[in-house]
Formats: C-alpha cells, sequence, structure tokens
C-alpha cells in the first residue's frame, strides 16, 4: 500500500471527537458553531464587505478606492490605493492606550539571560533601528537581508525595515553560505543584518563569519550591521571597516522616533525564499495590506487572543510561521509575545517546560515533528513542570498523526486545551484551514474547516469535487502571495494554471462527511522534513554539480520524528567507487550547498536510475524501494537487477 492510501486509511478509521470544554467556550471570541457557521456564511456571500470591515478595524493613512481588483487575475490587488504601514499599525497603535506599558516582547536567551521590551520600548528600538537604516541610505523599495539568531534585534529589525519601507527578506540561521549568496543575488540586497553569533545546544553558530564567505561575491551589498549577541564576551569575528558596523554603536544617539512611511497596500513588504519543484527557490512575495488584515484576524480568532495571553510560538523567525505568528499576527492584536533563542533539548529535555511554568505561559504553537520528539523523550520531562497556566495548543507544518495529537492533548493539554491543527504555507501568507478554539469539535489529525472568507475544495485533476483528491482554494484572499520575485510567470505557472481561477497549493486532502479536511502531504516534489520545506529538484541539481556524480534522485519516504526524510539514489561516474566515506562527502556537499537540515537520511548508489522509456525517473518505484526494504548499511548499493525487475514490472502495470 502506498504512503497515501495508508494516510487514507488512517484518516477513514479516526472517529474519536473533542469538544471545547464550557469554561474556554463561554470566554471564547467565537463561542459556537452556529456563530462561526454563520459568520463563515457572510463571510463568502458578501466576501468584500467582510474584508472591508476587517480592514477598518486596523489603521490606514487613507482609504482604499476599492477591496480587491481582479483585472489582472491572478495577480490580485487588495485595498487597492489604500495607504498604511504595518509597523505603525504593530507599535504606534498601541502607544495610546493601556497597552502602552505592557510587555510586547519577552525573550529568553539559551544561557537564560532574559529581555522584556514593552509596546513602548519596542517602539523606540524599532523606531531609533529605522533612523539608523536610513543614515546608512536605506531607503523605500531596497532590499534588506536578515540572518540573525531568535533574539529581540530580529524581530525588531524585520518592523524597523516595514516602517521605511525596505523589503525584508530574512534567511534561517541554518542556511549556508551559498544560499545566503544564492537569495542575495535573486534579490540584489543592499544590505545584511547578521550577528557575532547565536546560541544553539550550547555552541555558537558563527553567524558573521557565514556571512562574510557569503558575499565575498555580491557585489549589491553595502554594508553588513552586525548585533552583538554576547556583550560581554563577543564571539570571534571580523569587522570591515567601512562596510561593516555594530548594531549598538549604529543606534547610539539616533533618535527614537521615525515617522512610518505611507505605504501603499499593494508595495512589498517582504520576501520569502521557498523550495518548490524546480531547481530554484522561490522568493515568494507579500505586500502590505493584504498581509496585514490576514494575519491580523486570523492571529486574533485562531489563537483567541485574549489581553492577558502570553502566546508562544516556538517556529523560527526564519520562516513564514514566525513572520506571520511571532512578529506580525499578534503585535497587530497587542498581544504579549514570548520568544526563545536555543534548542529545545538545552541544557535538558524540559527546557520548554520549565519556560511555560516560569513565563505561565498561555498559548503554545508548535510543530508535529516536535510533538513526537517530545513523546519520545518521555512524559517525565513535562511532568516535572506545573503547566497549569496553558489555555491552548497549535500545531503547524505537516498533519499531525492522532497518536501524537493524543499525547499533546493529554500530557501537555491536562485534556483542557482544545488543540487548533492549522494548514497554510508560506504563499498563503496566513492560516487557511483551522478549528476555531471556542467551537470547533476536534478531530485528531484534521485541520477541521475553512477559515473565515476563504473557501477550499477537494476536487480531482480535472478540477471536479471529489471526496479525496487535491486541495484548491477557489477565492483570492488578502494574505495570498502576490508573485514570485523577478519571475511573474513561474507565479501563474505554479500556482494558477491547473484549473481556472483556482489555487493550486500542492497539497492532497480528503474531504469527511462531516466536511472536515484532511490534508494528506504533498503531491508535487516537494518533501517535508521536520516541517521544513526541501524540493527535491533543488538536491538532485546539486548533487551532479559534485564532480563524482554522475545522476541522482531523490525522494522523501514516511520518517517516525521527521515526519518524512529524504533519501537520494545516486549514481556515479564510471570508475568512481561507492564508500561509505563517499557517502558522507556527498551529505556535507548538500549542507555546504544548502544547510545541514536538508542532508538526505540516506545516500543509496545505484548503477542505474530506473526510468521510463520515456526517460522519467520513477519516483514511485524508488519510493518503494526506500520504503519497503530494510537498507542496512548507508551505502546500500541497490541491487541493478531488483531495479531492473521493479522497472518492467511497474511499466507492464
Ligand atoms: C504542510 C508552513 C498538514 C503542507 C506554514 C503545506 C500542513 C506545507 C499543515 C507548507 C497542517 C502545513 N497539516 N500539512 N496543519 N501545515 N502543512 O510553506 O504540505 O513551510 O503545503 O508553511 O506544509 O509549508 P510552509
Amino acid at each position: 500500500m502506498d504512503q497515501k492510501s495508508k494516510k487514507i486509511e488512517t484518516v477513514l478509521s479516526e472517529n474519536r471527537m473533542f469538544k471545547p470544554s464550557e469554561s474556554f467556550q463561554a470566554k471564547a471570541h467565537i463561542s459556537s458553531m452556529q456563530e462561526y457557521e454563520s459568520l463563515y456564511k457572510k463571510s463568502i456571500k458578501d466576501n468584500l464587505g467582510f474584508w472591508e470591515s476587517i480592514a477598518s478595524e486596523l489603521t490606514w493613512f487613507k482609504k482604499w478606492d476599492s477591496v480587491l481588483d481582479e483585472n489582472q487575475a491572478p495577480f490580485y490587488k487588495w485595498f487597492v490605493n489604500g495607504k498604511t504601514n504595518i509597523s505603525y499599525n504593530c507599535l504606534d497603535r498601541h502607544l495610546d492606550d493601556a497597552t502602552r506599558n505592557k510587555a510586547a516582547l519577552i525573550w529568553e536567551g539559551e544561557l537564560g539571560d532574559q529581555r522584556t521590551l514593552t509596546y513602548n520600548q519596542l517602539f523606540r528600538e524599532v523606531n531609533r533601528f529605522a533612523n539608523a537604516l536610513k543614515n546608512l541610505g536605506i531607503q523605500r523599495g531596497d532590499r534588506v537581508a536578515i540572518y540573525l539568531p531568535m533574539i529581540p534585534e530580529l524581530a525588531i529589525s524585520l518592523l524597523a525595515c516595514a516602517r521605511i519601507g525596505a523589503i525584508h527578506s530574512v534567511i534561517f540561521a541554518g542556511f549556508s553560505s551559498e544560499s545566503i549568496r544564492d537569495r542575495i543575488h535573486d534579490c540584489e540586497a543592499k544590505l545584511v543584518i547578521t550577528s557575532d553569533g547565536g546560541w544553539r545546544k550550547g555552541n555558537i553558530l558563527p553567524l558573521k563569519n557565514i556571512v562574510d564567505e557569503a558575499v565575498k561575491d555580491c557585489p549589491s551589498i553595502k554594508h553588513i550591521i552586525v548585533v552583538k549577541r554576547s556583550h560581554s564576551d563577543p564571539f570571534p569575528c571580523h569587522i570591515k571597516e567601512g562596510r561593516d558596523h555594530w548594531y549598538h554603536r549604529l543606534i547610539d544617539g539616533v533618535s527614537g522616533e521615525c515617522q512610518a512611511e505611507e505605504m501603499d497596500s499593494e508595495d512589498m513588504l517582504f520576501l520569502l525564499y521557498t523550495s518548490g519543484t524546480t531547481g530554484k527557490p522561490k522568493g515568494v512575495i507579500h505586500t502590505i495590506g493584504g498581509y496585514m488584515t490576514y494575519t491580523y484576524l486570523t492571529t486574533k480568532y485562531v489563537f483567541d487572543l485574549k489581553p492577558e495571553d502570553i502566546y508562544w510560538c516556538t517556529a523560527d523567525i526564519g520562516w513564514i510561521t514566525g513572520h506571520s505568528y511571532i512578529v506580525y499576527g499578534p503585535l497587530l492584536n497587542g498581544a504579549t509575545v514570548f520568544m526563545y533563542e536555543g534548542a529545545p533539548n538545552y541544557p535538558d529535555k524540559g527546557r520548554l517546560w520549565k519556560i511555560i511554568e516560569d513565563y505561565s505561559i498561555s498559548i503554545f504553537y508548535t510543530a508535529p515533528t516536535a510533538i513526537r520528539a517530545f513523546m519520545k523523550w518521555g512524559d517525565n520531562w513535562p511532568n516535572k513542570y506545573n503547566l497549569s497556566s496553558l489555555r491552548l495548543l497549535g500545531t503547524v507544518g505537516e498533519s499531525i498523526n492522532p497518536e501524537a495529537w493524543m499525547w499533546y492533548h493529554q500530557i501537555i493539554g491536562k485534556e483542557k486545551c482544545p488543540i487548533v491543527d492549522t494548514w497554510w504555507q508560506t504563499e498563503t501568507g496566513g492560516i487557511m484551514i483551522t478549528p476555531l478554539p471556542g467551537c470547533t469539535p476536534l478531530k485528531p489529525g484534521s485541520a477541521t474547516l475553512p477559515f473565515f472568507g476563504i473557501e477550499a475544495e477537494v476536487v480531482s485533476e480535472e478540477g471536479k469535487d471529489t471526496e479525496a483528491g487535491i486541495l484548491a482554494i477557489s477565492k483570492p484572499w488578502p494574505g495570498m502571495l502576490r508573485g514570485i520575485y523577478g519571475d511573474s510567470e513561474r507565479y501563474k505557472e505554479t500556482y494558477w494554471s491547473k484549473w481556472p481561477n483556482k489555487y493550486f497549493p500542492g497539497d492532497g486532502a480528503k474531504k469527511d462527511k462531516d466536511g472536515y479536511f484532511w490534508i494528506l502531504g504533498r503531491i508535487d516534489d516537494v518533501v517535508n522534513v521536520s516541517g521544513h520545506r526541501i524540493g527535491t529538484a533543488e538536491l538532485e541539481s546539486i548533487f551532479v554539480e559534485h564532480k563524482k556524480v554522475a545522476e541522482s534522485a531523490v525522494i522523501g519516504i514516511d520518517h517516525d520524528l521527521k515526519g518524512q526524510c529524504l533519501i537520494g539514489f545516486i549514481s556515479l561516474k564510471d570508475s568512481v567507487k561507492a564508500t561509505d566515506d563517499l557517502a558522507s562527502e556527498l551529505k556535507d556537499w548538500i549542507g555546504k550547498k544548502i544547510g545541514r537540515f536538508a542532508i538526505p537520511e540516506k545516500i543509496i548508489f545505484s548503477q542505474d536510475l530506473p526510468k521510463t522509456r520515456s526517460g522519467k525517473i520513477m519516483r514511485r518505484l524508488l519510493r518503494d524501494i526506500a520504503s519497503g526494504r530494510t537498507l542496512g548499511s548507508v551505502t546500500t548499493l541497490a541491487d541493478a537487477g531488483v531495479v531492473e525487475q521493479l522497472k518492467v514490472k511497474y511499466e507492464e502495470d
């Protein structure tokens, strides 16, 4: 049975249902299914009226002329000619009221150091840094690459760029120099913001050194700003006179007031590179007005935010989850956000639970892959701590297996916290399919129902309604991506060409009799490893750049902890011997070219790769081989005869 059929079977056999407690329901923003259904119907029927009323809850310097312009579809425009600033909406909007002296950001470093910034303090920090950026000559429309660990300056950098209209492009701090270089080249960034280092599992990530390596070949970069992560004992790094600047020196004596630029609703807010089905990562474009409206509303309802909540999302700001649900969404709502720098198992496996106890975290949003690791580490770790402050749990990144869901529900949530399983993507900007915690009856493993204003369907390849098939979104929504940087054709082709007027996210899905959505995973050549999206085509093209490799095929198979893992099938050039050392060398090669998180679990050397007559690699066959056999040592040489036989059989089927 293939992986997809197995998943469908699990889905069909899952019929447990969990309703929110009366006490949770009583205080929730949306507290009954009748309320959800009636607001949902309204949001679809009068879609533009609905979004208009939500956008009106935020501050605009000038109101839009129309809510949606579909003339150039799929190049949709939202809140046309509206003028606003998202940094203003995250900060200035909260300065007049009681929120002014409320904690906006509470941060803990891996070593246990702490920092709290109230809304007023965060406002000042962001303004000061925004002025410093201007002093360096950064102007609206300029691209700024950000390569920082999870420290407050990362959030400050996003908000400072947004304040002056510069477009940020955050690069997750696990990417290699070469990945940074490619991203800088693609968007011609003028500036990189980095730090001397960051802490991870007790070690220092030498970020500035990695950036130095990257920018050797980046003529667009005029400046590098370096945050000194460790003030008492700076990590060794080189500061090049004239080009590199210490962050703390740059902001020293600079005014803490910087007027927010009046930005057009459709001006770019940020680029975020993500993997797709071709060799090159794509720079997903998000613009200001729609993204702001969408992250504001989804955060409020999905996390049922209340003024007294302490909200913690464990994602890294280097990914979309951190952009939308650590920085923008929560701050637009005036929430208190908790942020942690380091590893969950440092100094021991109780670190996250200790944080929940220490800071009385009330909302906790993490990924299924992390939950499975916590399960493996054992109940004793969470059981040592008082987790009674928690009232709501969430997951994102992949489907959660019902077993992990139940563990999360019982051991972390003590059977009293609803779990919001949120389906969405870098491209969607915000959460699209999700329970609302005060009303939706939960089924372990299902992302349940579409959010307000979102029309989701399960359709066949031909676009016809079906029970198990492909997920499609049939209406534009404000948080949607606006394009791929420098490649509008690829945008049209990737997302809007499968069916007329429907967005194609690339996920398989099933809809059950209650209308609940069950996401079955990617149907394209993107593999989800521990919640990281990795394009197999990208890895394949990197493998063949290696001088000893003739051909490669990379596939994803199920993995107990990571959700999926990568297997690289490699055929070597004549006279090159397959050895364990070569397998390690090829793994390091991927680490160097992309980042260690993208290294395949196994490398399998094979004389030939099985192909169809037209020369297409038969990935399904490779997946079967990789999943169905115990492969023993890392360098198992796939028996070409077996592959050949399977190939023949496959072609006959
Ligand atoms: C997968 C992360 C099932 C899906 C926000 C999607 C999920 C891809 C879920 C996007 C979920 C995300 N259930 N699958 N709750 N959430 N996915 O761009 O395959 O890093 O297409 O965005 O993750 O990954 P991305």
